[in-house]
């Protein structure tokens, strides 16, 4: 079962970053984790991270005809991107949406995310467990459509 994994803007400083809100662990490390998470849990999983918009939509569209479900950290693209919620929409692929931190609990602007309406389920404040509990509930979601 092939998963595509997207973190978006900013989460390549992870460890420099707001190391209060996102923690110490870098994104290295993240990534590191989620291999690890991917091959108990008897998944072959792709990481992808872009700072750019556009990159992500090109991502998101390759990955129709290719992966069984994305799992996506949109970052601040989140809260205003609009494309990004297209593209998930357009290939239809059954998506997670996954944030370190608890978006809920922040500001205002936080407290949209156009993105997470084209997925099955949002994870948050969970740190980087987040990204494995995604992988485990998209693995039982891809089980039970079968
Ligand atoms: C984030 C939350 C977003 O609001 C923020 O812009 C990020 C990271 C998270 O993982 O907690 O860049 O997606």
């Amino acid at each position: 079962m092939k998963i595509l994994l997207i973190n978006g803007p900013n989460l390549n400083l992870l460890g420099l970053r707001e190391p209060d809100i996102y923690g110490r662990q870098s994104y290295a490390q993240l990534i590191d984790y989620i291999q690890q998470s991917a091959q108990e849990l008897e998944l072959e999983v792709d990481c992808f991270q872009s700072n750019h918009e556009g990159a992500i939509i090109d991502a998101i569209q390759a990955a129709y005809g290719k992966y069984a479900g994305i799992i996506i950290n949109p970052a601040a693209y989140t809260h205003s991107s609009i494309a990004i919620l297209d593209a998930l929409k357009a290939v239809a692929l059954p998506a997670v949406e996954v944030h370190l931190s608890a978006v809920e609990q922040r500001e205002a602007f936080r407290q949209v995310s156009y993105t997470g309406m084209a997925c099955l389920k949002t994870i948050s404040g969970q740190g980087a467990k987040g990204y494995r509990e995604a992988m485990r509930f998209l693995k039982q979601h891809l089980q039970s459509q079968a």
